[in-house]
């Protein structure tokens, strides 16, 4: 199978995990990428069914109301039912690195808000440690040198990804060479502890709930190993 037929089996397990745990009132909670892409298109033909969602990004919000799907602001629902998406990296832990996408910090929002986060992700995802993928940061844009210098300090190489400004109008460093990343909730906590970085790609201190992995012999449902 390619990479786009592992996504698109495991955006459908989504579709029919999701489908059974909302009711009339419920809110979908919507991630970013190529995974979640698929994941919209298939859950638009059971729109009758959806009170709402709320998006990670506004490239999701515009796909979901294409297909007429209400999206609401996080601001305007009371709870989050479930929340769908990606990962660049999930670790048997399920920690994950996000932000490939550079919706890092809306997906962590979301996230923090959902009673269940389910990771959607094809098999190249899985690691055994976080790392090898660079670690998105996102930075406040006249903080990025000092934020760079300090990251540098943490033992990382991070590179300005120069052509991009996120939904929330900053920019984005990819740190490279973290790998293996040991203690990920600590770097998670001590890298947006430096003053100037919103977030980074780290999803430790909420990873997530389940992960469903594409794989060449089916979807296999995983939950975090302790
Ligand atoms: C966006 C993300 C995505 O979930 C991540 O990059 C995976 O993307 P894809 O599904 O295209 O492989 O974190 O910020």
């Amino acid at each position: 199978m390619t990479q786009d037929e592992l996504k698109q089996a495991v955006a459908q397990a989504a579709v029919d995990y999701t489908l059974p745990r909302i009711e009339d009132d419920s809110i979908v909670g919507i991630g970013t990428g190529s995974t979640a892409n698929f994941f919209i298109d298939l859950l638009a033909s059971h729109k009758a069914k959806l009170a709402g969602t709320v998006a990670s990004s506004e490239a999701s919000a515009n796909r979901l109301r294409d297909h007429g799907i209400p999206v609401y602001e996080l601001n305007a629902v009371d709870e989050v039912t479930i929340y769908i998406d990606g990962a660049d990296e999930a670790n048997p832990r399920l920690e994950l690195i996000k932000g490939g996408g550079a919706a890092l910090t809306r997906e962590k929002i979301v996230a923090a808000v959902a009673k269940e986060f389910v990771c959607i992700a094809d098999q190249s995802k899985w690691v055994d440690h976080l790392g090898t993928f660079p670690l998105p940061v996102e930075v406040i844009p006249m903080a990025r040198s000092h934020v760079a210098r300090e990251l540098v300090k943490l033992g990382g190489d991070p590179v300005w990804r120069k052509d991009v400004i996120t939904d929330n109008g900053n920019c984005i460093l990819d740190v490279y060479h973290l790998h293996p990343i040991g203690a990920v909730r600590e770097l998670e906590e001590r890298i947006n502890n430096i003053t100037g970085v919103v977030t980074n790609g780290l999803f430790a201190l909420r990873p997530a709930d389940i992960l469903l992995l594409g794989a060449e012999e089916g979807v296999k449902t995983i939950r975090a190993a302790s």
